[in-house]
């Protein structure tokens, strides 16, 4: 199988090239970068107008399976991974049972081949059972084929046991992606605390629900020399306490979520369980602070926290609700709509954020449009406007604040091994 894909604007951070080319693809792999090639092709693509960019790689995902398959499953997941420009994607370990095992390590990659939209990459847990106590044997979860290890949809609030997985961690040399939340600090809030939750007579959680954990998460980073990444980054003292972690060489890497750059407390005009979420939307000062840590690269990454539930879940109030909202298919849309367009990021940073610096933090031979490199690019039209439909998802989740609003930014093929797992409907 050969794909040329013409005339795009090639945008590869490993070379620092933004440059319109055409690229040539063939089993599987990126032969080819040049201007006017002229080759036979069993597929030729007109990607003029659009960004070609190395597959986009999701750091955080909950594809629900094995167990809570209502919500998604690693099928439908994948599915909208690829429908979203994502040929890989880590999915946390909050599922039933818990990837506390090798056991549940080889499920999830056997199904993510099988179903082949995506690279699916599974993420350890911390502790056994996600029960704070008792770290896993990351040695073992490591061999069985994890990314990474997190305790996602909590902290691991003793930090000596912390410590000790983080002492592992860095012996078996995996990255720790960690979610920031005082549970303690909770006190069972449901939205950020202010004048919209009281508004909304409903309690509040503090950026200080955060910010305690991002700081003593560093500090466990420093004294144990483990890779940190922090997840789904919300507050304005969180970008400040990466940028000094980053200024004192600590191994510290962070992530924005979508919908905490493009949308604050501000566009809550009720108390719509969609606009639920951990941690959640905060202040608009918040946000102006996320988006200069990433239009100044403090902020490394941009992952979607792709959180499905059920309608039924959804729809009860905002108290009873679960916490969480899809992603995969809005991200590049997001992104392009709220920070490249608007001018606080590059095409170049977008592919940073987006792969390049994904592939970083996991150490993965990927994100990168190299030549003789596995073939996974996404091409995105920038220009592209249209209105968010959610009954287009590939996910089973609908769970959105996002639906109905309008975009630019649309996803047109996303290719995975050289292997085209999305086309546009007109060119099927
Ligand atoms: O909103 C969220 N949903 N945040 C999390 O940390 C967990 C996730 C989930 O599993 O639903
Ligand atoms: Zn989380
Ligand atoms: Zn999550």
């Amino acid at each position: 199988m050969t794909i040329l894909i013409k005339n795009g604007r090639v945008i590869n951070p490993s070379e620092k090239m933004d440059k319109v080319l055409d690229v040539y693809v063939k089993d599987g792999v990126i032969v080819e970068k040049g201007e006017n090639i002229e080759k036979e092709a069993d597929k030729v693509i007109d990607a003029k107008g659009c960004f070609v960019m190395p597959g986009l790689i999701d750091l955080h995902v909950h594809f629900r399976d094995p167990g809570l398959t209502y919500k998604e499953d690693i099928i439908t997941g994948s599915m909208a991974a690829a429908n979203g420009g994502f040929t890989s994607v880590c999915c946390m370990p909050n599922t039933k049972p818990v990837t506390d095992n090798a056991e549940v390590v080889r499920y999830i990659i056997n199904k993510g081949k099988e179903a082949g939209y995506t690279n699916v990459l599974p993420v350890g847990s911390v502790t056994k059972g996600m029960a704070g106590k008792e770290i896993t044997d990351v040695f073992e979860l490591k061999e069985a084929g994890i990314c990474a290890i997190s305790e996602d949809g909590k902290s691991v609030m003793d930090s000596n046991v912390y410590r000790d997985a983080m002492k592992n961690a860095v012996k078996a040399d995996v990255p720790v992606l960690a979610h920031c939340e005082d549970i303690n600090l909770v006190n069972g809030g449901v939205m950020n605390m202010g004048d919209k939750s009281e508004e909304f007579g409903v309690k509040g959680i503090s950026n200080a629900v955060e910010d305690i954990i991002v700081a003593r998460d560093i500090l466990l980073a420093k004294e144990t020399g483990a890779k940190l990444h922090l997840c789904h980054c919300s507050t304005k003292d969180s970008v400040t306490m990466v940028k000094k972690a980053k200024e004192d060489g600590v191994k510290v890497t962070a992530e924005v979520c979508p919908h905490h750059f493009a949308m604050s407390t501000d566009d809550m005009d009720s108390a719509d369980a969609n606009y639920k979420m951990n941690p959640p939307l905060r202040t608009r000062e918040d946000v102006d602070a996320l988006i200069k840590g990433l239009s100044e690269d403090v902020m490394d990454v941009i992952a979607t926290d792709h959180a499905p539930h059920s309608a039924e879940e959804k729809a009860r109030s905002i108290t009873e609700a679960p916490f969480g909202i899809v992603g995969l298919e809005t991200a590049v849309p997001l992104t392009v709509t709220h920070l490249l367009k608007p001018g606080f990021i590059t095409p170049m940073q977008m592919a940073e954020k987006m792969s390049y610096n994904p592939a970083k933090v996991l150490g993965i031979d990927k994100g990168s449009l190299d030549e003789g490199k596995v073939a996974d690019i996404t091409i995105i039209n920038p220009d592209e406007e249209y209105i968010i439909d959610v009954n287009e998802f590939k996910s089973k989740g609908r769970n959105t604040p996002f639906g109905g609003t309008k975009v630019s930014g649309k996803v047109k093929w996303t290719i995975l091994g050289g292997k085209i797992v999305k086309e546009p409907e007109e060119e099927r």
